[in-house]
């Protein structure tokens, strides 16, 4: 484990397992459906590459970015840097998120998604804060695993843009980012 690394959330090992079980629960939902799965840029790229892998049933891949987080602490405000390719009216969205903390990010997201005429928008996010939530936020239906409000980093997670090529999730020593 690296020096800065307080304890281990996720294993590698552990995130396949999940991507295996949240890959077919999705399936099973989504037979003849041909999901569009949204990806939040940059975070989502290994949980999106690692869950896709898992879905047997036809399906689409796009990215949005936004941008709300500066350092360790939300920054209350989203703006949409990057928007879909694809055409949303009619699809079912699948949008995929590395963590889900304030609600913020998501909630931003599923509006505007919403507002071009997506049929369904449902949340797979590999971890979930939910104890960080500020806004009320539709409750994701495909969650990795549960954490307290710790800040994590690793596979897909960054501080500052660092740490998100770690093949596991770990807690950030808070002298990372106190010194
Ligand atoms: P929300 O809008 O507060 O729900 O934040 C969602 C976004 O904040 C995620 O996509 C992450 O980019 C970032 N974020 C939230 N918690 C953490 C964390 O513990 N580590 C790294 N990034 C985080």
């Amino acid at each position: 484990m690296e020096n800065f690394i307080e304890e281990v959330v996720l294993s590698n090992e552990e995130i396949v397992r999940i991507c295996e079980k949240i890959g077919k629960q999705i399936t099973e939902d989504y037979q003849n459906k041909n999901p569009l799965l949204v990806g939040l840029l940059k975070g989502s790229v290994p949980f999106m590459a690692e869950l896709m892998k898992h879905i047997k049933c036809d399906m689409e891949i796009d990215f949005m970015e936004v941008s709300s987080y500066a350092g360790v602490n939300s920054t209350g405000a989203v703006t949409i840097l990057k928007d879909v390719k694809a055409d949303i009216r009619g699809r079912d969205i699948i949008l995929v998120e590395d963590i889900v903390d304030t609600g913020l990010t998501i909630q931003e997201v599923i509006n505007f998604l919403g507002s071009r005429g997506a049929r369904s928008i449902e949340i797979a996010t590999l971890l979930d804060k939910p104890a960080g939530r500020t806004v009320k936020c539709q409750i994701p239906k495909y969650i990795g695993l549960e954490i307290e409000p710790k800040f994590v980093v690793g596979f897909g997670l960054d501080y500052n843009q660092k740490y998100r090529n770690l093949p596991y999730v770990g807690v950030l020593k808070r002298w990372v980012y106190e010194k």
